[in-house]
């Protein structure tokens, strides 16, 4: 528990970057690293651009996989996930493009696009760290309730309230939301070898104690990580006020 956003955002990349560093990563054996979008890991972002411009991180032998994508929304559309990553992140860094992967919502197969970016991730041996955010209803990438905890890859109908909750990037206009998203499962998440989550601002403190203070539940997919070896819930004091 931190005291406020900033505070969370600094814990967290300081936390990765020691973790990049302690395993070397050379272009035979880089690093492998899940990422989130949303307003929550921003100060995340921010955090580790800062320690990429004080030369103390590198990002050169760093692949990242995404953890979702909105489908049929333009990738140069300004909310579009591929956006926000190069608006946010990857731009500041120094990050090959070529090895950031993010999946593509305008795939001509959506099925397809979700088993090959599985197959990409395997083939790289696995997430490293893979770095979340929830929603309020506990979802973690778009795994909403409802959602298998041996989920993978795949195509996700968002949730109403998600659909209201992010209306807020989309002028506030519902019927601009995309109703459906590609999303890593689960079960995706649960494989890596460990999972970090930022949890902040009391909208998400009903998630946060629902998926940490009950049992692991499906209605809550963050719950499932009660069951991974390794996860870290970084949150703000606002979060904890259900805890
Ligand atoms: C979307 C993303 C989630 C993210 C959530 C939280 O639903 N698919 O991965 O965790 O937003 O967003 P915010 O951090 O803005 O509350």
């Amino acid at each position: 528990i931190r005291d406020d956003p900033t505070a969370v955002g600094e814990y967290i990349a300081n936390y990765i970057c020691k973790r990049i560093n302690n395993f070397a990563p050379t272009a035979e054996k880089p690093f492998v690293l899940g990422l989130p979008t949303g307003s929550s890991p921003i100060s995340t972002y921010k955090a580790l651009i800062k320690l990429v411009k004080d030369g103390k991180l590198s990002f050169k032998h760093v692949v990242t996989f995404n953890m979702d994508e909105y489908v049929h929304l333009p990738r140069d559309h300004p909310e579009s996930y591929h956006t926000f990553m190069f608006r946010e992140f990857f731009s500041h860094v120094d990050i090959p493009p070529n090895q950031v992967n993010i999946l593509n919502g305008n795939a001509p197969d959506l099925i397809a696009e979700c088993n090959a970016y599985e197959q990409r991730i395997k083939d790289y041996g696995g997430i490293e760290l893979f770095l979340g955010g929830i929603g309020e209803d506990g979802h973690i990438a778009f795994n909403e309730p409802g959602s298998s905890l041996v989920s993978r890859t795949r195509i996700k109908t968002l949730a109403y309230d998600t659909i209201l909750a992010n209306a807020r990037f989309f002028n506030n206009d519902i019927a601009a939301v995309p109703r459906m998203a590609l999303t890593v499962g689960v079960g995706t998440v649960l494989e890596s070898r460990e999972v970090v989550v930022v949890v902040t601002g009391q909208r998400k403190a009903l998630a946060l104690s629902k998926a940490i203070e009950e049992g692991v539940n499906h209605l809550w997919t963050l719950s499932a990580l009660q069951q991974h070896p390794w996860a870290l819930i970084v949150v703000d004091e606002d979060a904890t006020a259900e805890l």
